[in-house]
């Protein structure tokens, strides 16, 4: 595990150099995906480097971590809205290549099952981008006493309700349950990039990768994978010297 430190204003572009020669070396690269405040930086400066032709995602997969549950894909507070919204429709990631659990399956056992065959069938995940909540989680693998390895349906804890409850107008309105790919399904990818921002991370940072591997802050599992970077700004690792 290597961890990165780099001004607020630098990460983008170093987050993106990865991605960058990613693409490069393999340009049909299995990229999976994360939402939430961390990437919108960083997808942007994706946007940019694509439209001055530096990137170039035409043969590119993408999977994405999770979705909620229950919440159709035009709602503005789906992943999958906020995928196309400031990702996809800005590049030329051909949409057909790119995945989201649908959290609206019939059985979403079934699309759980799917999910994970679907990401085994393109050969697995080639370079992962994470973000970490203010309780460990990844992806939606919630602290627990046993984190599951496949993909599946978790209830959200209380904590990651209040923090998501910001793009809703009310507490009530978050959805209770998502789909997300799981320990397992993560680990699976050859290559992890784990992006922390701000002060009100450093704590959580630093408990996941200084601290002990704990179930209770699923991050710290990272700790074993082989081949992963955390990539934190000054405020984020000020904890971490
Ligand atoms: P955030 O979410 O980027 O909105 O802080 C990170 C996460 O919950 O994984």
């Amino acid at each position: 595990m290597q961890i990165v430190k780099k001004s607020a204003s630098e990460v983008p572009a170093y987050v993106t150099s990865i991605i960058t020669d990613q693409l490069n070396q393999k340009k049909n690269s299995i990229l999976g995906l994360a939402t939430g405040s961390t990437p919108l930086a960083i997808y942007k400066y994706w946007i940019e480097e694509f439209k001055q032709g530096n990137l170039d995602f035409s043969q590119a997969i993408s999977f994405n971590l999770d979705e909620y549950v229950n919440l159709p894909a035009s709602d503005p507070r789906s992943y999958n809205y906020y995928m196309k919204e400031n990702l996809f429709q800005h590049i030329n990631i051909d949409q057909n290549n790119t995945h989201i659990p649908n959290g609206q399956a019939e059985s979403l056992q079934e699309e759980c099952a799917r999910y994970d065959q679907r990401i085994q069938e393109f050969g697995g995940i080639d370079l992962q981008i994470l973000g970490i909540g203010l309780n460990g989680h990844i992806g939606f693998n919630e602290p627990s006493n046993e984190l599951l390895l496949n993909t599946h349906v978790t209830p959200l804890s209380e904590s990651t309700r209040i923090a998501n409850s910001r793009f809703f107008d009310h507490i009530d309105q978050v959805p209770t349950q998502a789909i997300t790919m799981g320990i397992g399904s993560i680990f699976k990818a050859k290559k992890i990039i784990l992006i922390a921002m701000g002060v009100e991370k450093s704590e959580i940072v630093k408990q996941a990768f200084l601290g002990n591997i704990t179930t209770q802050v699923p991050a710290s599992l990272l700790q074993l994978h082989h081949n992963v970077e955390i990539v934190v700004d000054t405020d984020c690792g000020k904890l971490i010297t």
